[in-house]
């Protein structure tokens, strides 16, 4: 019996003649990829298909498609290959800086994207995730998460020529461009799907499809229902009476990652974004992505074979790009997603979630525990830390967590969405409900950051808990990203509910369209949009000129009040102690907490020296970013 590696170099030079007999070029670059990550690609494939037939047949098709891709990719992106492979860490920096926004409702199509560059340079854009932007149905697409196609842009946004002269504008004003790799399933209109429905034997099991509810039944005893008010459970029904898998809504079909054929199929779509020029994939759904009888079909262990397959994929045809991870489940499980082999990048939905509940609860509490015990990734990775994205937010820190403080999980997620949608007294947030499962008691939360945040309401903290939570995202460590728009403070846009397309999906209250009275305001600091705009500046500003922001090692530091986060960030010039005041109070830190600390420090926000060898008092919700 050989062992992987044997069997690896074997494969090899099988796979070296097919390639030679294919006519495909390898060039030294090629060659030297392969060397080193062939291996790991062999050893995910087969742990994947090793049980078929076909299974060296398949991998020897995977790679002769990789080579071509490598072959056709262009001149300036190799250049960005080299440059990123002797700088694999350039995304840790603290000049990082991530927007996000659909094209549509931020700027009419690419052109006005392309239009909004000297905006996005403004703001010190480094990296600019444009929502989905492909070939979808008409109507109701998830917006866009329903894919028709991966090569197509979608025509009311322009072509794929616009995406690729769009990339090269964006790199060439520092900016990378991130797009989502929506792999877990495609629209019921896309090629694949039409095939697989019809019988087209060449798509027979692109899909995961059943002749009646036997299996159907068996599966939904365990899975969870992720768009209730769309379907109930995991699969729907086609015309001729069988049943397909859709996870999300019944337009989204599931993919058969247990079909080989599927996984060179989707990896041919993402080397042909990555040589249009896309440096970020955000995995869509990664947790979906593998389905087993009997499980929850989450975060199954062959799902992260998957993502590993697909990452030695990329390291040989295009390792400039890098993926980040959309795992919005339990914190151990969103963990075991990051890793250079893996994902580099990923979602941070737990301090997200955290810095929500800290604003409602006004308890620094649980955002100490995770950003002490569940801040630190493996090297060469990074968080994406935000405030809120286009989804909605969703509870998920761990009850084990909740529960060493006395906290009861399920009792809180209730208190948390009865607070942020209004139905708690006092409550300065007006979100709006997600999917609430009368069944499960299960709901998450929408609103835009300004509208949660107290603006909508007029709440005369409103601006600087927007301004708090930023601050958060921005100096914990990780690449922050806003969500374009807040930066101005935009409100709700209610104007979903008059749309039969969206009045369905609360989400769409808080993916309003391009806010131009707001934007227009921006230098006025007597507008909340002015104070909001001017505040964030100073922030991006001086996590900009100050090295500890890059890379995301943290220290606890202990404020000796609740009401107080405290953090600190580590680096060769000194420690950077972060103090948030999450309360409405005045709160005092006492001077004991300064112990091991110099007698003065110098606040990197407003430029002013601060005493700590005297207790320290905080307005209400006043932060700090002191450099020791
Ligand atoms: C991801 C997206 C979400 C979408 C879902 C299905 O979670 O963020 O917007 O509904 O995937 O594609
Ligand atoms: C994500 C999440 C789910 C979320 C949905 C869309 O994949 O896992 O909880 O609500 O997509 O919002």
């Amino acid at each position: 019996m050989l062992s992987l590696s044997q069997q690896a170099v074997a494969v090899r030079s099988h796979v070296d003649r097919r390639l030679a007999e294919a006519g495909v070029d390898v060039d030294d670059v090629l060659r030297g990829r392969l060397d080193r990550h062939f291996g790991r690609l062999f050893e995910h494939f087969t742990e994947l298909y090793g049980e078929r037939a076909d299974c060296l047949d398949q991998l020897t098709a995977l790679v002769v498609a990789i080579a071509r891709a490598a072959a056709a990719r262009p001149d300036d992106l190799r250049a960005l290959d080299a440059a990123r492979e002797a700088d694999p860490d350039w995304f840790l920096d603290n000049r990082m800086l991530g927007g996000v926004c659909y094209v549509d409702r931020y700027a009419g199509d690419l052109e006005g994207v392309r239009a909004r560059i000297p905006y996005f340079r403004e703001l010190g854009l480094t990296y600019l995730h444009l929502m989905p932007l492909f070939r979808a149905p008409e109507g109701d697409s998830d917006g866009g998460y329903a894919v028709s196609s991966y090569r197509e842009v979608d025509p009311a946004l322009g072509d794929m020529e616009q995406l690729r002269s769009l990339a090269a504008d964006l790199r060439a004003a520092g900016i990378s461009l991130v797009v989502d790799f929506i792999f877990n399933h495609t629209s019921d209109e896309h090629d694949w799907a039409v095939g697989a429905v019809s019988g087209d034997p060449a798509y027979a099991e692109f899909y995961r499809i059943y002749p009646d509810r036997t299996l159907p039944d068996l599966f939904e005893v365990t899975t969870r229902e992720v768009f209730p008010d769309d379907h109930p459970g995991s699969f729907v029904q086609l015309p001729d009476g069988r049943w397909i898998w859709s996870t999300f809504y019944h337009f989204q079909w599931d993919l058969n990652y247990e079909n080989p054929a599927v996984f060179t199929a989707m990896a041919g779509e993402m080397l042909f974004l990555a040589n249009v020029g896309v440096d970020v994939l955000r995995m869509d759904a990664v947790a979906f992505i593998w389905k087993r009888l009997g499980t929850a079909c989450e975060n199954l262990p062959q799902a992260h074979t998957l993502i590993r397959a697909f990452n030695a994929v990329c390291r040989i045809a295009a390792p400039a790009v890098l993926f980040k991870s959309e795992a919005i489940v339990h914190p151990d499980q969103v963990a075991e997603y990051i890793s250079p082999g893996e994902c580099q990048l990923s979602y941070n939905p737990l301090q997200m979630a955290l810095i929500w509940e800290s604003l409602a609860t006004r308890d620094a509490g649980l955002l100490q525990q995770a950003l002490e015990r569940r801040h630190a990734i493996p090297p060469g990775t990074a968080w994406v830390n935000y405030v809120r994205s286009h989804d909605d937010i969703g509870w998920t820190f761990a009850d084990e967590d909740a529960a060493e403080l006395g906290i009861d999980g399920f009792d809180h997620r209730r208190f948390l969405n009865a607070f942020y949608v209004n139905r708690f007294e006092g409550s300065f947030a007006r979100g709006v409900p997600f999917q609430e499962n009368a069944r499960t008691g299960d709901a998450r939360v929408s609103g835009t950051t300004a509208s949660l945040a107290g603006v909508e309401a007029g709440d005369p903290f409103g601006v600087q808990r927007v301004l708090l939570a930023h601050s958060i995202a921005l100096s914990t460590g990780g690449l922050p990203l806003l969500y374009l728009g807040d930066e101005v403070g935009q409100l709700n846009d209610y104007a979903y509910l008059a749309d039969p397309e969206h009045a369905g999906d609360s989400r769409w209250v808080h993916r309003p369209p391009y806010p131009a009275q707001r934007s227009a305001e921006r230098t006025d600091p007597d507008t909340d949009a002015g104070a909001i705009y001017l505040g964030l500046r100073r922030l991006t500003q001086a996590r900009r000129e100050t090295a500890q922001f890059a890379g995301g090692a943290l220290v606890g530091f202990h404020p000796h009040d609740p009401h107080v986060l405290g953090y600190q960030r580590p680096g060769a010039e000194g420690t950077v102690l972060v103090l948030a005041n999450l309360s409405e109070q005045e709160r005092v830190v006492p001077s004991e907490a300064f112990a091991a600390m110099p007698a003065m420090a110098h606040d990197l926000i407003t430029d002013v020296d601060v005493e700590l060898w005297a207790d320290l008092p905080l307005a209400p919700l006043q932060f700090l970013w002191l450099q020791l």
